[in-house]
């Protein structure tokens, strides 16, 4: 599990390990658009500020995961992951 943090309101929840990050977004108030939610299509794409995420997409260069997420697979490795939506 870790902690999810909205850099833009600041509202913040638990995720279980596992847990859709997207949902997790969107029960948070975020507008995150998706569609083939399994990492392929790039619509969930998210920016990261702080904290460890665990990418599982196959759409994001190496050096796009430095700052972007896509939320529908993306996992955490962290115990708090801030991200900018
Ligand atoms: Fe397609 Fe996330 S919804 S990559």
């Amino acid at each position: 599990p870790y902690t999810l943090c909205r850099s833009v309101t600041g509202a913040k929840m638990e995720v279980e390990a596992g847990g859709s990050m997207l949902q997790a977004l969107r029960a948070l108030g975020a507008k995150v658009d998706a569609s083939c939610e399994g990492g392929i299509c790039g619509a969930c794409e998210v920016r990261w500020l702080e904290g460890e995420p665990i990418h599982r997409d196959r759409v994001l260069s190496p050096d796009r995961r430095r700052t972007h997420l896509m939320a529908c697979v993306a996992q955490c490795g962290s115990a708090r992951l801030v991200v900018e939506a």
